[in-house]
């Protein structure tokens, strides 16, 4: 037996609950699997060839450290042309290994360990993994009571000496629910006054289907000690070319930049190359897939409320969050039962921290006849334990 020892806070990492509920999924060929988080769209074809041209022009060395400057100029220029606000692309952003490395490398560029993280659940697995690998401790802000609306009394009464960042993600994974203006407001009063990071992670926010996405980057009060972290996995369908990036003023950004380059020295050269084509000729196609997202989120919500199911509806990203708390069994079981004895495969709300226990996430990245089948097969579990239950 090997006794060289493992970083105690690696060994401490679990396998994330998505994983552990798919991994069942290969032993029910049969299901409808709704687990997904990925659109179900191709990339789109001049983003595709963008990429196929530099791989064929040998574009495929390193970049600068923070991303090709054409690159980091398109990604300033969509966020000012889309939402108002500007960051400087010589010193104020870098281009990442998808959103996932830009959550870390801001992450291990502000904790220390003892450090308090504020994040609102349920909420994305992946934030939680990193604040423990820095030693950090997170604190939940529970929004499972406020329709997944952050409150702000409950934001103050949270914040203490030891707090160094919250972290904000609307449109949210893993309900679908973007934030009201007067909560961001809210929020934005208390965090005015307070010495905190605030990291905000808005890769959603070109899926946004009703009104129209605000940052909390366009709150100049909050610019000092903001990270917007972003990327073009979910809005131009490129989850495999691994672009994300990070914004934030240059005095914390040169810290970030240093993290990331140590960590992976740039994003990958041809995928910058499809991300220039993506932020400049294709900014509408968000637009042409929210027309689908939007027909079937109405069409599964429509059908989860005529099973008599609790359920906020979203208005954004591409998941829905019913409870299924009615059933009283944990979410790990009831997801489990769906998979064996219905036919329907959806991740159990427990893979987004203790907070979303008794709910259930659907993608619905999908598309809609696997909908139509997988809401039926649903309806048909739900009756069943309706009827085992009263008898
Ligand atoms: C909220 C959120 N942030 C970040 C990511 C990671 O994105 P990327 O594929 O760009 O690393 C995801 C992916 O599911 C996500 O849902």
């Amino acid at each position: 037996m090997m006794s060289l020892s493992i970083n105690e806070r690696a060994k401490n990492l679990i396998v994330p609950g998505i994983r552990q509920f798919s991994n069942q999924l290969v032993h029910y060929p049969d299901a409808v699997n709704l687990t997904i988080g990925q659109p179900d769209f191709p990339t789109p074809d001049t983003v595709k060839a963008a990429g196929i041209a530099a791989i064929e022009k040998n574009l495929t060395g390193y970049s600068h450290n923070a991303g090709l400057l054409e690159l980091r100029k398109a990604i300033n220029s969509f966020f000012t042309d889309t939402y108002g606000f500007s960051y400087n692309p010589e010193t104020e952003i870098v281009v990442t290994n998808g959103a996932s490395e830009a959550i870390d490398s801001v992450f291990r560029t502000i904790l220390e360990e003892g450090d308090e993280v504020i994040l609102p659940a349920p909420l994305y697995s992946a934030y939680e993994p990193i604040i423990a690998l820095c030693g950090a401790k997170v604190v939940y802000l529970d929004t499972s009571d406020t329709q997944f609306q952050p409150s702000a009394e409950r934001l103050a009464s949270l914040i203490t000496d030891k707090t160094k960042a919250v972290l904000f993600n609307f449109p949210s994974n893993p309900t679908g629910v973007t934030i009201l203006p007067a909560q961001m407001d809210a929020l934005a009063d208390v965090l005015a006054k307070k010495e905190i990071y605030i990291i905000t992670d808005e890769i959603y926010s070109e899926n946004t289907f009703v009104g129209e996405h605000i940052s909390f980057a366009s709150y100049p009060i909050l610019r000092d000690k903001l990270f917007l972290l972003h990327g073009l996995s979910k809005s131009h369908s490129m989850t495999g070319w691994r672009i994300g990036f990070v914004l934030g003023p240059e005095a914390l950004m040169q810290h970030v930049l240093k993290v990331h380059l140590y960590n992976t020295v740039c994003a990958s050269l041809p995928g910058q190359y499809a991300a220039i084509e993506a932020l400049t000729n294709n900014r509408h196609v968000p637009a042409e897939m929210n027309k689908e997202y939007m027909a079937r989120r109405d069409f599964v919500y429509d059908r989860l409320i005529s099973m008599g199911l609790d359920v906020v509806k979203p208005n954004g990203a591409f998941y829905i969050f019913p409870s299924i708390k009615e059933f009283g069994l944990s979410s790990f079981d009831f997801a489990t039962r769906l998979l064996k004895e219905g036919g329907v495969a959806c991740v159990p709300g427990s893979a987004f921290s203790e907070y979303g226990e008794g709910f259930l996430r659907i993608s619905y990245a999908y598309a809609m006849p696997l909908l139509v089948k997988g809401m039926d097969r649903m309806e048909s579990f739900i009756m069943k334990l309706r009827s085992e239950r009263t008898i």
